[in-house]
């Protein structure tokens, strides 16, 4: 069914639950909720849409007002997209360390990108953009603090995950988390709706901080005061930032949590290429990521356990990245060897 929509933000939310087929081990039901099925194509369109509207709701957004926001890439795509919409013009700030594509995408949907030093991480661009905003009275989104985050993964993402699934008993909800919204706002449903199904974060080994158990060391106003001892940087873009997010802490201090899967970033890369390859579902390195702790939890899952793991974006965000470090531009030997094929030729 063709739907009609007043403007681009009434198609944010509503993405796809879709089942593996070629990839699940025999018996176990597991699907993926295709959040690149966004208007720009990643989860964090309902993060930019929630809090801009909250926002406007509270009045802390007065018309025209300059908006602006830390970010690795994802949130600032889906602010760009927002703010356009709306009529706000937006500030981003970004680690350099992020892909270029990202950058281009934000400057081209009419967004300024501050670049800050990579070696002042993830915090390092939260300073900048507070810094900012200060001085010139600009509305800071503050998408790791906001409770318009994970409120309106509790009111969208939770709520369409229980629609998916009604009537049918779901064991497991796997996901990353970046600022947590996702995960603290969709716990919130699950924990009260569906108390039986079990919460799986992964994080990679090298930023393993929840599976650390260590607290944030934070200020007296709750922000991060140094990064988390037990992260060290790490190439799965929009997962574990630097520090324990606040909304993130609410999941773990509220004890949400069932299991932790700590999963390497080349191993996240080996199965977003048998997502595309094997199933045609084509997401990053963290939707990768995502899979291969739903593909662990799987492995020792007796049959008819049913899994749904959270694919945060598309592949084609990583065109300059590790993802896509071994795919050639230049016709391969087999490519050449099609070229001059004789009757009765068949692909490999
Ligand atoms: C690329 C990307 N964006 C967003 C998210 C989730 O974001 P958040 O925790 O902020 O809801 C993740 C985490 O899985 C991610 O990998």
């Amino acid at each position: 069914m063709t739907t009609k929509h007043d403007n681009i933000l009434g198609t944010v939310g509503n993405t796809p639950v879709v089942r593996i087929n070629h990839l699940a081990p025999d018996g176990v039901n597991l699907y993926v909720k295709c959040e690149y099925f966004n208007p720009l194509s990643s989860v964090k369109d309902r993060l930019a849409l929630g809090v801009i509207e909250a926002a406007e709701k509270a009045g802390a957004l007065k018309p025209g007002q300059t908006v602006i926001e830390a970010t690795s890439g994802n949130t600032g795509i889906g602010l760009a997209m927002v703010c356009a919409a709306k009529g706000y013009p937006l500030v981003l700030t970004m680690a350099e360390s992020f892909s270029v594509e990202r950058r281009k995408l934000m400057r081209f949907l009419g967004a300024k990108v501050i670049l800050t030093p990579a070696p002042k991480k993830g915090t390092g661009m939260v300073e900048k953009a507070k810094e900012l905003a200060e001085k010139h009275g600009w509305f800071m989104t503050r998408q790791f603090e906001n409770e318009a985050n994970p409120a309106m993964h509790e009111r969208t993402t939770g709520r369409e995950i229980m629609d998916a699934f009604k009537g049918e008993k779901l064991d497991y909800w796997v996901t990353g988390f970046g600022t947590g919204g996702t995960l603290t706002g969709v716990s919130r449903v699950l924990k009260k709706e569906s108390p039986d199904t079990k919460i799986v974060v992964c994080e990679p080994p090298d930023a393993a901080m929840l599976a650390s158990g260590a607290p944030q060391e934070r200020n007296a106003d709750g922000s991060p005061a140094a990064s988390h001892p037990a992260w060290t940087p790490h190439p799965i873009q929009g997962w574990s930032p630097d520090f324990i997010p606040k909304i993130t802490a609410e999941a773990v201090d509220a004890g949400v949590i069932d299991q932790i899967v700590k999963t390497p970033h080349d191993v996240g890369i080996k199965w977003s290429r048998d997502l595309a390859q094997k199933e045609g579902v084509f997401t990053g390195i963290s939707g990768g990521s995502t899979f291969a702790g739903a593909m662990a939890v799987a492995k020792d899952a007796p049959k008819g356990t049913t899994i749904l793991c959270m694919l945060p974006d598309t592949g084609e965000r990583y065109l300059s990245t590790p993802l896509f470090g071994d795919v050639e531009a230049e016709m391969s030997t087999d490519e050449i060897e099609i070229t001059t094929s004789t009757p009765g030729f068949q692909l490999g």
